[in-house]
């Protein structure tokens, strides 16, 4: 049985950034999450592709559990078409063809019901409270976006009601809670049930909040980022996949901590290559050693 399961988008990708060009790579938020998470244990993927897919040996090399992965004969894989300018932070979306995606109803069997850990990745709201239900999870993540917050808000709260944790950018974060302060937004999300909350910053790092604490790390300091693609999604996994790991059902604080270094570091991995290159190949001993680095810029002693 997977220790993890996670649900959501699979893609192909056609990116653009000033510092290069990719016609339909791998992507969706499933495929980069189980990229990232697989660093840490062992994660099944649930998604939908058509027959024009061929992305499934990169995932199966690396141990992923791809069989939860439907794949509708006549379909056409969802594609996402998306330009980025020299601030990377903000995506333009060019195209976006939903193919077999558009009639997306993620069933889970009985084995995946039964996994520890869920990770809801960005759909439909109303899609991820159908998997929590079928879920026996005793810990469960969720990741959204802006489109939700704004065509399906009061279902995306409903959704948020029944996880554990969630996981957001400080725009999403904003735009859900109307609060502009990210600790009164982190509040005001976690008022709705989940006990942790994750507000990723892009270039300028992530901040948890838990239990009424707070913690916080930078980005890690890259001089070259390509491909901003994805951050969110292997960030998800390197914190996910890391509490996973460590089979507690409710975190520690310490727990988290290092959760949120193991998900800041992968996604810093993530963007310095384009889609899913550089994780696809990334090894634990990297991640341990930039981790190892980031630990050391980021703690001080007070003299
Ligand atoms: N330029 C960067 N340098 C270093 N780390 C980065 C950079 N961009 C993103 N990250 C890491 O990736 C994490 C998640 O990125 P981001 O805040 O962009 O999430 P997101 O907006 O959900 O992304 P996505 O576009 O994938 O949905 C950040 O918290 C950070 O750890
Ligand atoms: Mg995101």
């Amino acid at each position: 049985m997977n220790s993890l399961i996670a649900v959501g988008s699979i893609a192909y990708d056609t990116l653009e950034t000033p510092f290069g060009r990719r016609d339909r790579a791998l992507g969706g938020s499933a495929v980069h999450f189980a990229l990232a998470a697989n660093l840490f244990t062992d994660v099944g993927v649930v998604g939908v592709v058509g027959d024009d897919f061929d992305g499934e040996p990169v995932l199966a090399e690396r141990g992923i559990d791809t069989s939860g992965i439907q794949v509708v004969a006549g379909g056409a894989t969802f594609a996402w078409e998306g330009r980025y300018g020299f601030d990377l932070n903000v995506a333009e979306t060019l195209d976006t063809r939903l193919g077999v995606f558009e009639q997306f109803d993620p069933q889970l069997s009985a084995e995946q019901a039964k996994a520890p850990v869920l990770f809801l990745g960005n759909i439909v709201p109303d899609l991820q409270r159908s998997v929590r239900k079928q879920s026996q999870a005793g810990f469960v993540a969720l990741d959204s976006m802006n489109l939700w917050i704004e065509i399906a808000k009061d279902s995306l709260i409903g959704a948020i009601g029944e996880v554990d944790c969630v996981i957001l950018n400080d725009g999403e974060a904003r735009q859900l809670t109307g609060e502009s302060t990210l600790a009164k937004a982190a509040r005001a999300i976690s008022a709705h049930g989940p006990r942790i909350v994750v507000i990723k910053r892009g270039e300028y790092g992530a901040a948890l909040f838990v239990d009424g604490a707070f913690f916080g790390v930078p980005g890690y300091p890259l001089e070259e980022v390509f491909d901003p693609t994805g951050a969110g999604d292997s960030f998800a996994g390197g914190f996910v996949g890391y509490l996973a790991a460590t089979g507690q059902t409710e975190p520690d604080i310490a727990h988290l901590k290092r959760a949120v270094a193991y998900g800041s570091i992968v996604a810093s991995f993530n963007v310095e290559e384009f889609g899913t290159e550089r994780v696809q190949r990334l090894t634990r001993d990297e991640v341990e050693t930039r981790v190892g680095e980031f630990h050391a810029m980021t703690s001080f002693d007070l003299g």
